[in-house]
Protein backbone atom coordinates (compact mmCIF):
# COMPACT_ATOMS: atom_id res chain seq x y z
CA UNK A 1 0.00 0.00 0.00
CA UNK A 2 1.17 3.34 -0.86
CA UNK A 3 1.89 5.60 2.06
CA UNK A 4 -1.29 8.09 2.46
CA UNK A 5 -3.25 5.11 1.26
CA UNK A 6 -5.60 3.89 4.38
CA UNK A 7 -5.63 0.12 4.74
CA UNK A 8 -9.66 -0.25 5.57
CA UNK A 9 -9.44 -3.48 5.77
CA UNK A 10 -7.31 -3.62 9.24
CA UNK A 11 -9.56 -3.82 12.39
CA UNK A 12 -10.32 -1.27 15.07
CA UNK A 13 -8.46 -1.75 17.92
CA UNK A 14 -11.55 -2.02 21.02
CA UNK A 15 -10.40 -2.93 24.84
CA UNK A 16 -12.05 -6.51 23.29
CA UNK A 17 -9.41 -6.99 20.94
CA UNK A 18 -6.62 -5.23 23.61
CA UNK A 19 -7.88 -8.11 26.13
CA UNK A 20 -7.47 -10.53 23.37
CA UNK A 21 -3.67 -9.29 23.12
CA UNK A 22 -3.05 -9.71 26.60
CA UNK A 23 -4.62 -13.28 26.54
CA UNK A 24 -2.25 -14.25 23.63
CA UNK A 25 1.00 -12.73 25.69
CA UNK A 26 1.12 -10.22 22.40
CA UNK A 27 2.73 -6.94 23.43
CA UNK A 28 0.25 -4.01 23.12
CA UNK A 29 2.08 -0.64 21.30
CA UNK A 30 1.34 2.42 22.55
CA UNK A 31 2.86 5.70 21.44
CA UNK A 32 1.76 9.81 22.36
CA UNK A 33 0.41 12.20 19.47
CA UNK A 34 -1.26 15.35 19.05
CA UNK A 35 -1.95 16.33 15.49
CA UNK A 36 -3.68 14.54 12.69
CA UNK A 37 -0.58 13.88 10.67
CA UNK A 38 1.31 11.88 13.15
CA UNK A 39 -1.89 10.06 14.26
CA UNK A 40 -2.22 9.11 10.53
CA UNK A 41 1.66 7.97 10.54
CA UNK A 42 0.88 6.41 13.62
CA UNK A 43 -1.72 4.41 12.18
CA UNK A 44 0.08 3.45 8.99
CA UNK A 45 2.53 1.89 11.83
CA UNK A 46 -0.10 -0.35 12.82
CA UNK A 47 0.22 0.81 16.60
CA UNK A 48 -2.75 -0.18 18.81
CA UNK A 49 -3.26 2.69 20.81
CA UNK A 50 -2.35 6.73 20.39
CA UNK A 51 -2.44 8.90 23.66
CA UNK A 52 -2.94 12.42 23.52
CA UNK A 53 -1.03 12.84 26.12
CA UNK A 54 -0.36 15.84 28.62
CA UNK A 55 3.04 15.37 27.88
CA UNK A 56 2.10 17.76 24.89
CA UNK A 57 2.11 20.39 28.12
CA UNK A 58 6.23 19.97 27.60
CA UNK A 59 6.67 18.57 23.81
CA UNK A 60 4.72 20.66 21.81
CA UNK A 61 3.16 23.76 23.75
CA UNK A 62 6.39 24.47 25.56
CA UNK A 63 5.71 24.50 29.24
CA UNK A 64 8.25 23.60 31.84
CA UNK A 65 5.39 20.65 33.13
CA UNK A 66 2.45 19.15 32.34
CA UNK A 67 0.41 21.37 35.30
CA UNK A 68 -0.44 24.55 33.46
CA UNK A 69 -2.17 22.78 30.15
CA UNK A 70 -5.60 23.32 30.49
CA UNK A 71 -8.64 21.62 29.31
CA UNK A 72 -9.44 23.25 26.18
CA UNK A 73 -5.75 23.15 24.55
CA UNK A 74 -5.72 19.51 25.70
CA UNK A 75 -9.76 19.03 23.39
CA UNK A 76 -7.99 21.19 20.26
CA UNK A 77 -5.27 18.14 20.41
CA UNK A 78 -7.15 15.53 20.62
CA UNK A 79 -9.73 16.35 18.24
CA UNK A 80 -6.68 16.94 16.01
CA UNK A 81 -5.41 13.09 16.49
CA UNK A 82 -9.07 11.74 16.38
CA UNK A 83 -9.26 13.56 12.58
CA UNK A 84 -6.31 11.51 11.62
CA UNK A 85 -7.10 8.29 13.69
CA UNK A 86 -9.05 5.15 12.06
CA UNK A 87 -7.69 2.07 13.90
CA UNK A 88 -5.95 2.47 17.21
CA UNK A 89 -7.62 3.22 20.50
CA UNK A 90 -7.65 6.88 21.24
CA UNK A 91 -6.95 7.69 24.80
CA UNK A 92 -7.05 11.35 26.36
CA UNK A 93 -5.29 12.23 29.35
CA UNK A 94 -7.35 14.44 31.74
CA UNK A 95 -5.21 17.65 32.44
CA UNK A 96 -4.26 18.04 36.26
CA UNK A 97 -6.62 20.21 37.84
CA UNK A 98 -9.62 18.80 35.94
CA UNK A 99 -11.09 15.77 37.82
CA UNK A 100 -9.28 15.63 41.00
CA UNK A 101 -11.76 17.99 43.37
CA UNK A 102 -14.95 15.36 42.69
CA UNK A 103 -16.20 12.50 40.86
CA UNK A 104 -18.81 14.99 39.08
CA UNK A 105 -15.61 17.15 37.77
CA UNK A 106 -14.28 13.63 36.82
CA UNK A 107 -17.04 12.90 34.94
CA UNK A 108 -17.82 16.09 33.48
CA UNK A 109 -14.16 16.34 32.33
CA UNK A 110 -14.15 12.73 30.59
CA UNK A 111 -17.36 13.55 28.71
CA UNK A 112 -15.86 16.13 27.28
CA UNK A 113 -12.98 14.39 25.83
CA UNK A 114 -15.05 11.82 24.29
CA UNK A 115 -18.10 14.17 22.95
CA UNK A 116 -16.06 17.15 22.24
CA UNK A 117 -12.98 15.52 21.69
CA UNK A 118 -13.76 12.04 19.96
CA UNK A 119 -11.59 10.11 22.75
CA UNK A 120 -12.40 6.43 22.68
CA UNK A 121 -10.90 6.15 26.45
CA UNK A 122 -9.02 8.94 29.09
CA UNK A 123 -6.50 8.36 31.43
CA UNK A 124 -5.65 9.91 34.66
CA UNK A 125 -3.04 9.91 37.40
CA UNK A 126 -2.17 8.42 40.83
CA UNK A 127 -4.19 6.62 43.46
CA UNK A 128 -5.54 7.48 45.96
CA UNK A 129 -8.61 9.82 44.99
CA UNK A 130 -7.73 8.96 41.83
CA UNK A 131 -9.60 5.58 42.69
CA UNK A 132 -12.80 7.02 42.87
CA UNK A 133 -12.56 9.23 40.02
CA UNK A 134 -11.69 5.75 38.02
CA UNK A 135 -14.50 4.66 39.44
CA UNK A 136 -17.13 7.31 38.61
CA UNK A 137 -15.75 7.70 35.10
CA UNK A 138 -15.76 4.08 35.15
CA UNK A 139 -19.58 4.28 36.03
CA UNK A 140 -20.88 6.86 33.54
CA UNK A 141 -19.65 4.91 30.23
CA UNK A 142 -15.90 5.49 29.74
CA UNK A 143 -13.50 3.66 29.72
CA UNK A 144 -10.16 4.51 32.15
CA UNK A 145 -6.33 4.05 32.18
CA UNK A 146 -4.66 4.99 35.67
CA UNK A 147 -0.86 5.72 36.02
CA UNK A 148 1.00 4.53 38.97
CA UNK A 149 4.82 5.36 39.38
CA UNK A 150 6.06 8.72 38.38
CA UNK A 151 3.37 10.66 37.71
CA UNK A 152 4.44 13.73 36.19
CA UNK A 153 1.34 16.26 37.44
CA UNK A 154 2.76 15.23 41.04
CA UNK A 155 6.21 15.51 40.26
CA UNK A 156 6.29 18.29 43.43
CA UNK A 157 4.92 16.03 45.92
CA UNK A 158 7.28 12.71 44.38
CA UNK A 159 10.55 15.08 44.43
CA UNK A 160 10.98 15.89 41.30
CA UNK A 161 10.93 13.10 37.72
CA UNK A 162 12.48 10.23 40.34
CA UNK A 163 12.18 6.99 39.59
CA UNK A 164 9.21 5.18 42.17
CA UNK A 165 9.25 1.84 44.12
CA UNK A 166 12.68 1.56 44.94
CA UNK A 167 11.84 0.73 48.69
CA UNK A 168 9.53 -2.63 49.77
CA UNK A 169 7.26 0.38 51.14
CA UNK A 170 6.85 2.42 48.08
CA UNK A 171 6.65 -0.84 45.92
CA UNK A 172 3.58 -2.09 48.06
CA UNK A 173 1.76 1.02 47.81
CA UNK A 174 2.43 0.62 44.02
CA UNK A 175 0.69 -2.30 43.90
CA UNK A 176 -2.20 -1.62 46.06
CA UNK A 177 -2.55 1.54 43.81
CA UNK A 178 -2.48 -0.49 40.66
CA UNK A 179 -4.65 -3.06 42.93
CA UNK A 180 -7.42 -0.41 43.55
CA UNK A 181 -7.60 0.97 39.95
CA UNK A 182 -7.93 -1.94 38.65
CA UNK A 183 -11.11 -2.92 41.26
CA UNK A 184 -12.29 0.40 40.41
CA UNK A 185 -12.63 -0.73 36.70
CA UNK A 186 -9.89 0.73 34.98
CA UNK A 187 -8.88 -1.57 32.00
CA UNK A 188 -5.34 -0.76 31.78
CA UNK A 189 -2.43 1.00 34.15
CA UNK A 190 0.48 2.99 32.88
CA UNK A 191 3.78 2.12 35.28
CA UNK A 192 6.15 5.00 35.08
CA UNK A 193 9.91 4.77 36.02
CA UNK A 194 9.57 1.96 38.28
CA UNK A 195 12.30 -0.49 38.87
CA UNK A 196 12.25 -3.52 36.49
CA UNK A 197 12.54 -6.25 39.21
CA UNK A 198 9.34 -4.63 40.92
CA UNK A 199 7.52 -4.50 37.66
CA UNK A 200 8.11 -8.38 37.33
CA UNK A 201 6.81 -8.91 40.53
CA UNK A 202 3.79 -6.54 39.88
CA UNK A 203 2.57 -7.22 36.50
CA UNK A 204 1.98 -10.85 37.33
CA UNK A 205 -0.40 -9.94 39.84
CA UNK A 206 -2.53 -7.74 37.70
CA UNK A 207 -5.47 -8.88 35.48
CA UNK A 208 -5.87 -5.74 33.89
CA UNK A 209 -3.62 -4.61 30.98
CA UNK A 210 -0.24 -3.26 31.98
CA UNK A 211 1.97 -0.63 30.25
CA UNK A 212 5.59 0.49 30.99
CA UNK A 213 7.45 3.11 30.41
CA UNK A 214 11.08 2.63 32.07
CA UNK A 215 9.26 0.14 34.03
CA UNK A 216 10.73 -3.08 32.09
CA UNK A 217 9.43 -5.77 30.16
CA UNK A 218 7.16 -7.32 32.15
CA UNK A 219 4.22 -5.41 30.94
CA UNK A 220 1.55 -5.97 28.57
CA UNK A 221 2.79 -3.34 26.65
CA UNK A 222 5.04 -0.29 25.91
CA UNK A 223 4.16 3.72 25.94
CA UNK A 224 7.03 5.95 24.84
CA UNK A 225 6.37 9.76 24.09
CA UNK A 226 6.57 10.82 19.95
CA UNK A 227 9.23 13.31 20.24
CA UNK A 228 11.61 10.85 21.99
CA UNK A 229 11.36 7.60 20.36
CA UNK A 230 11.79 10.01 16.84
CA UNK A 231 14.84 12.07 18.34
CA UNK A 232 12.82 15.42 17.95
CA UNK A 233 13.21 15.91 22.69
CA UNK A 234 15.29 19.19 23.21
CA UNK A 235 17.30 18.74 26.05
CA UNK A 236 17.42 15.97 28.80
CA UNK A 237 15.96 12.72 27.88
CA UNK A 238 15.20 9.73 30.60
CA UNK A 239 16.97 6.85 31.12
CA UNK A 240 14.18 4.68 29.58
CA UNK A 241 13.99 6.20 26.05
CA UNK A 242 15.57 4.66 22.78
CA UNK A 243 15.32 7.12 20.25
CA UNK A 244 14.27 4.86 17.28
CA UNK A 245 14.85 7.75 14.92
CA UNK A 246 16.53 11.17 14.67
CA UNK A 247 14.27 13.76 13.36
CA UNK A 248 15.89 16.54 14.79
CA UNK A 249 19.22 16.01 12.69
CA UNK A 250 16.90 15.34 9.35
CA UNK A 251 14.65 18.30 10.08
CA UNK A 252 17.28 20.65 10.45
CA UNK A 253 19.03 19.44 7.39
CA UNK A 254 15.64 20.23 5.68
CA UNK A 255 15.34 23.88 6.80
CA UNK A 256 19.40 24.81 6.50
CA UNK A 257 19.12 23.28 3.29
CA UNK A 258 15.99 25.49 2.40
CA UNK A 259 17.13 28.14 4.03
CA UNK A 260 20.41 27.84 1.74
CA UNK A 261 18.38 27.72 -1.79
CA UNK A 262 15.98 30.70 -0.95
CA UNK A 263 18.90 32.69 -0.05
CA UNK A 264 21.04 31.82 -3.01
CA UNK A 265 18.06 32.44 -5.17
CA UNK A 266 18.23 28.75 -6.59
CA UNK A 267 14.62 27.79 -5.02
CA UNK A 268 11.83 28.06 -6.33
CA UNK A 269 12.61 27.39 -9.79
CA UNK A 270 10.08 27.17 -12.82
CA UNK A 271 9.24 23.60 -12.09
CA UNK A 272 7.51 25.33 -8.75
CA UNK A 273 5.76 28.16 -10.19
CA UNK A 274 1.96 28.88 -12.01
CA UNK A 275 1.57 29.60 -15.75
CA UNK A 276 -0.69 31.94 -17.19
CA UNK A 277 -2.40 32.11 -20.71
CA UNK A 278 -0.15 34.34 -22.55
CA UNK A 279 -3.05 36.30 -23.85
CA UNK A 280 -4.32 36.86 -20.36
CA UNK A 281 -0.73 38.26 -19.83
CA UNK A 282 -0.36 40.35 -22.66
CA UNK A 283 -4.00 42.05 -21.24
CA UNK A 284 -3.08 42.42 -17.78
CA UNK A 285 0.65 44.14 -18.78
CA UNK A 286 -1.66 46.54 -20.87
CA UNK A 287 -3.70 47.27 -17.99
CA UNK A 288 -0.88 47.58 -15.67
CA UNK A 289 0.73 49.90 -17.98
CA UNK A 290 -2.92 52.32 -17.80
CA UNK A 291 -3.31 52.24 -14.33
CA UNK A 292 -2.46 54.98 -11.90
CA UNK A 293 0.03 52.75 -10.40
CA UNK A 294 1.82 52.83 -12.91
CA UNK A 295 2.44 56.62 -13.30
CA UNK A 296 2.99 56.93 -9.67
CA UNK A 297 5.56 54.87 -10.09
CA UNK A 298 7.37 56.84 -13.01
CA UNK A 299 10.42 58.79 -11.53
O1 LIG B 1 1.54 12.36 29.08
C1 LIG B 1 2.08 11.35 28.60
O2 LIG B 1 2.65 11.35 27.52
C2 LIG B 1 2.02 10.11 29.38
C3 LIG B 1 2.82 8.95 28.91
C4 LIG B 1 4.26 9.18 29.16
C5 LIG B 1 2.35 7.68 29.50
O3 LIG B 1 1.36 10.07 30.38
Amino acid sequence: MSSGQRDTTRARVTLATLAEQKAAGEPVVMVTAYDAPSARIADEAGVDIVLVGDSAANVVLGYDSTVPVTVEEMLVLTRAVRRGLRHPLLVADLPFGSYEASDTDAVRTAQRFVKEGGADAVKIERGGTTVDRARAIVAAGIPVIGHIGLTPQAATSLGGYRVQGRTADQAEQLLRDALELQNAGCFAIVIEAVPAAVTDLLAPLLHCLTIGIGAGAATDGQVLVWHDLLGITHGHVAKFVRPFADLHTETVRGLTAYTAAVRSHEFPTAEHTYAIDQNELGDLRARLARSPAAEDSTP
